[in-house]
């Protein structure tokens, strides 16, 4: 009998558009608060940064779901917020409220940020993802991470979590030529941050576009597709190899936008992407992950196993597709319902 896949070698494969057993299956926030194990390791530690800047225990959170469900893929614990922190943003994490940083309110704001050698001050990402890597060992898939530059511009130009993103719009409108000013930081400081991750053992990146959705149709290319392609090229041009998973979420239409280039390997869509849409314009020219409706997971049930079988119906035999959600586990989602969800992928396609 041939070797089963290792975890590893199913979601490159996948991610490469080459047959696989059965789809690779990770959750966005994977790691977090629905595990008492993570209240546990949280309650430990003062603040949500002092957790991600620890490396053992960066490492060992990062784990803790992996052990639990094993997983396809870990992704490395840490935040997007951390690039605006380690460039001078102050930032702190409010319990119930969010993150909170000084936000830019002119040009003179955005030049006093330092955007080079960020990776000298991210070293503790590094060395997490050093000790998961060690603790993986070569059979369990390990994902690095950053936000997008529209996704970090809307947290340090609104100063944190916002409904509107007034401000940030009112920027890109008005005088465009700042926010590319911060922008081209961003690039910079991005890209290092994917590659540093790389060479201490990501196998893949991944680049969070969680606002891309609120951008208007005639800038989207400019805010979001541009600077997310600059920023891939510039990773591929050392790491052609390494696999890049892009999630501009909410996009709709504009993930489109996404299949023409070459530095982009996969698009992880939300749950308001149609799946058959999905499968005839995306899936001939990218791997596609997701996009099971976090409160689908929450709610358990018949409601979660039915929609995880619409989504398999679609893309269980796709060489290309990797199981997911279309955005993040919600906080008091049971851990059994994980459980239940890693075990209907597992048996596809003879749990029916
Ligand atoms: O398991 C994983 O997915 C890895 C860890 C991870 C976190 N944040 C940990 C975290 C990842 C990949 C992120 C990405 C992230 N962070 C995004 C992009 C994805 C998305 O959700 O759209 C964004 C926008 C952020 C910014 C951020 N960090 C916000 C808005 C918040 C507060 C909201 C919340 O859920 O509390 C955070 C805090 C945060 N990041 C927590 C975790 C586990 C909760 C804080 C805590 O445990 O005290």
């Amino acid at each position: 009998m041939k070797d089963p896949l290792s975890s590893k070698k199913r979601f490159l494969n996948a991610l490469n558009r080459i047959g696989v057993d059965r789809p690779p299956i990770w959750l966005m926030r994977q790691a977090g608060r629905y595990l008492p194990e993570y209240r546990k390791i949280r309650g430990e530690v003062t603040g949500f940064l002092d957790l991600c800047y620890n490396p053992n225990l960066a490492a060992e959170v990062t784990m803790q779901p992996i052990r639990k469900f094993q997983l396809d893929a870990a992704i490395i614990f840490s935040d997007i917020l951390v690039i605006p922190h380690a460039a001078g943003s102050e930032l702190t994490f409010v319990e119930n409220q969010g993150p909170i940083l000084t936000p830019l309110k002119n040009k003179n704001d955005i030049s006093a940020l330092d955007f080079t050698n960020i990776t000298e001050r991210l070293t503790p990402v590094y060395e997490a993802i050093k000790i998961t890597r060690s603790q993986l060992g070569e059979k369990t898939a390990l994902i690095g991470f950053s936000g997008a530059p529209w996704t970090l511009s809307s947290y340090m130009i609104e100063g944190g979590s916002s409904r509107e993103f007034l401000k940030l719009r009112k920027l890109a409108a008005e005088q465009p030529e700042i926010l590319q000013s911060l922008f081209d930081g961003l690039e910079t400081a991005i890209a290092a941050h994917l590659i540093a991750q790389i060479e201490s053992g990501a196998d893949a990146v991944q680049i969070f576009d969680s606002w891309a959705g609120i951008l208007n149709t005639l800038d989207f290319d400019r805010w979001c597709l541009d600077p997310v392609l600059r920023i891939c090229e510039r990773i591929k041009n050392i790491y052609p190899q390494t696999p890049i998973i892009v999630f501009p979420r909410l996009a709709g239409i504009r993930y489109l936008n996404f299949i023409k280039s070459p530095v982009v390997d996969a698009v992880s869509i939300d749950q308001t992407v149609p799946l058959n849409w999905a499968r005839k314009y995306l899936s001939s020219s990218l791997a596609i992950q997701g996009n099971l409706d976090p409160m689908c997971l929450l709610v358990g049930g018949d409601r979660l196993k039915s929609d995880v079988y619409k989504i398999m119906e679609v893309f269980g035999d796709q060489p290309g597709f990797i199981f997911n959600l279309g955005h993040g586990v919600i906080k008091d989602t049971n851990p059994e319902n994980v459980e239940i969800l890693c075990k209907l992928i597992r048996s596809w396609p003879g749990g029916g």
